[in-house]
């Protein structure tokens, strides 16, 4: 997958992104950010099509986006509202912005896309360049699902159906925390291949990361309803704080 670029997930996704993507958690974690944010200006980290940005919007948070996928963002300005959010075309992990920001997030995994870990602290160096003193940086993260792998590999089957195969395989290379992902949908008129590659960190390597930046771990929960992080647990949504001057 050596030629996934930053544009090639809105290239295979953008289309059917709010169709596909649904991680059934949107309402709470609207709920959380607007609360945690507190009435300030907020930064979305790789905002793709809007699925939380909009509705935070919508209760009159002043927001503004960062994202790699020009695509992406089509998809968002075709939406109520959407042409109203300022959204810089950018990498996630080396942006400039002049305005400065009380409250900034990157979820759904996303920070995982930035395949080395050189890339991702420089995102989070970035993040804390642009925040307020004082101000946070929430992450919602899969907690690495490696005790699911044989062999470093997984092969699940989605759907059987007598004219369509739905897989998702995987590959895992545990030096690198790499999982290169492949979704494929296989059809009596072809098949279509969607891959994801994703550079892991468990949760105490983005505690690190955010640390090496100068933000301080504040809070960290196992869902986005605050349920209590354990070590069953399957996600965790973070939050980093800047110093106040
Ligand atoms: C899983 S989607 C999440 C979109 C949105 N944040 C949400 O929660 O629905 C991942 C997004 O990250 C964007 N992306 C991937 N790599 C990026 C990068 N290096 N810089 C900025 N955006 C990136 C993709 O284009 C896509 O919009």
């Amino acid at each position: 997958m050596k030629d996934f670029t930053p544009e090639t997930f809105g290239e295979l996704n953008a289309e059917d992104y709010d169709a596909l993507h649904d991680p059934g958690t949107t309402a709470a974690s609207v709920d959380l950010i607007e609360t945690l944010a507190n009435g300030g200006k907020v930064l979305e980290l790789a905002i793709g099509t809007g699925r939380v940005a909009l509705p935070l919007a919508a209760r009159g948070l002043e927001v503004h986006g960062v994202e790699a996928s020009q695509l992406m963002v089509d998809q968002l300005r075709a939406k109520d509202g959407g042409a109203d959010i300022p959204v810089l075309i950018s990498d996630m992990s080396e942006f400039q912005l002049d305005t400065r920001f009380n409250f900034a997030f990157l979820i759904f995994n996303t920070l995982f896309n930035l395949t080395s870990q050189e890339a991702q602290l420089r995102c989070f160096q970035t993040v804390a360049n642009h925040l307020e003193p004082g101000g946070a940086f929430l992450v919602e993260a899969f907690v690495p699902y490696v005790t699911t792998f044989t062999d470093n590999q997984r092969l699940r089957t989605g759907h059987v159906g007598m004219d369509k195969v739905f897989l998702e395989a995987i590959t895992h290379d545990p030096v690198e925390q790499m999982f290169n992902y492949q979704r494929v949908l296989m059809t009596p008129d072809g098949n279509q291949m969607t891959p994801l590659p994703m550079r892991y960190a468990w949760p105490a390597e983005i505690d690190l990361m955010a640390r090496l930046a100068g933000l301080e771990r504040e809070a960290r929960w196992g869902s986005w309803d605050g349920k209590p992080f354990t070590g069953k647990s399957e996600m965790h949504v973070s939050l980093y704080r800047k110093p106040a001057a």
